[in-house]
């Protein structure tokens, strides 16, 4: 069976899943894990969940405790979840268009959105390139509205030197599968405002805090299962069956649980060696930006040298469709999965009463984008034949 690399990865060790059976339902490690994150991410304060969602929401329902505001402002291009979150925190999702350049928002189509209602805008850094004016979006901002990070595809990303997800008021990240430390669910949202710590916690205070043992094994044999899946071997074995799993529709409504200890204890062994994995990233995409360069038909995203991009995977815009689609069967012909993503814009998944044509980036995102693995377990041999590939067709 051939060789298939999976587009998103992490290697997980033996040793990083027997620390986590060691911390499976124990109190004590939350707090290890939440220590760890604290450095990974350059906040104060660290709040598990248990995904990427139920910690916005948590987010969202903090702010709502210390304003009246009722608009959250997100980029058109990004994950469904997003306005289910918004929308079940009892707000209302407004769009953003965003650039083609790196698919962050568009800072101008961004602003022109605030009004006297604006409660918060989500500067998601998208496929984990951060947002290089994150400092200057802050700064223009009316200090009434808060600027949340989404850090959900950027763990390790930083802009001049400092992690993303330390420079707004509130981030949020997702240890979902395919995120940079995947640990079959789980997520955090994070803080250095001491106002917002208080706001916060007592909302988590309110729901779930502790993991039960159902839960602590169904991790515990998932994580055991990306531990295997994503091996190239195993992944090519696997993939008419993983492929499938794989298409699963987004949650239409928010959940709130707790994060397990067994995710804890685990994601504490994988973020001693994120900077490792990060710069991992971050040449693997420099490599492939390079490599591709003088590649025609296709665009690549910008990236400022201020930034890391600790990548989660690689964006490249095709402008013909049709060879985004033969360049596809091509690479996983030669064992490499590239994949599309959100394939449609949010102002069309939603009836958020936006014209179909009224964010063109984010649609033209959803239909001309490819995205190529950058993880640690992509190979030299891989990143040569990805090249190759793509400069053939
Ligand atoms: C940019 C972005 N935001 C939020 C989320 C939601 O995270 P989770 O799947 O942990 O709920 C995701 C997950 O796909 C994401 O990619």
């Amino acid at each position: 069976m051939l060789r298939t690399v999976p587009v998103v990865a992490l290697p997980i060790g033996l040793n990083d899943l027997v620390y986590g059976l060691g911390h499976a339902a124990c109190p004590r490690q939350m707090p290890r894990f939440e220590l760890a994150m604290q450095q990974a991410c350059g906040c104060r304060y660290v709040f598990t969940a248990d995904s990427g969602t139920t910690s916005f929401y948590l987010g969202l329902l903090a702010l709502k405790k210390v304003s009246g505001r009722t608009e959250v402002i997100l980029p058109a291009y990004t994950a469904q979840t997003l306005v289910t979150a918004v929308l079940a925190a009892g707000l209302k999702p407004v769009l953003c268009d965003i650039t083609l350049d790196d698919f962050n928002p568009d800072i101008q189509s961004l602003l022109s959105s605030v009004t006297s209602r604006t409660l918060a805008v989500v500067c998601v850094h998208m496929f984990g390139i951060p947002v290089a004016r994150t400092a200057e979006l802050k700064q223009q901002l009316p200090p009434e509205v808060f600027l949340i990070e989404d850090c959900c595809q950027a763990l390790g990303s930083q802009i001049q030197s400092k992690p993303a997800g330390s420079w707004g008021d509130l981030s949020f990240f997702s240890f979902n599968r395919g995120k940079n430390i995947s640990l079959f669910g789980g997520g955090c949202l994070a803080t250095n405002s001491d106002r917002l710590r208080q706001s916060v916690e007592q909302i988590v205070a309110a729901n779930p805090r502790r993991s039960g043992w159902i839960q602590e094994m169904r991790v515990l044999t998932g994580l055991i299962g990306l531990a295997v899946a994503v091996r190239p071997r195993m992944y090519g074995l696997l993939y008419p069956l993983l492929s499938r799993l794989r298409q699963q529709p987004a949650p239409q409504r928010v959940r709130v649980g707790a994060m397990s200890g067994a995710q804890a204890g685990t994601g504490e062994a994988l973020l001693r060696k994120l900077p490792f994995f990060s710069a991992q990233r971050q040449s693997r995409v420099h490599d492939l930006l390079a490599g591709l360069s003088q590649c025609s038909g296709i665009r690549l995203p910008r990236i400022q040298t201020r930034l890391l991009p600790a990548c989660n995977r690689l964006p490249v815009l095709f402008e013909q469709p049709d060879r985004r689609a033969v360049v596809m069967r091509a690479l996983l012909a030669q064992g490499i999965e590239a994949s599309l993503m959100y394939l449609q814009p949010l102002h069309r998944a939603f009836d958020l009463g936006y014209k179909a044509d009224a964010f063109p980036a984010s649609t033209y995102a959803a239909e001309h984008l490819l995205t190529l693995p950058v993880h640690p377990l992509v190979s030299g041999e891989d990143m040569r034949r990805m090249i190759d590939t793509i400069k053939a067709r």
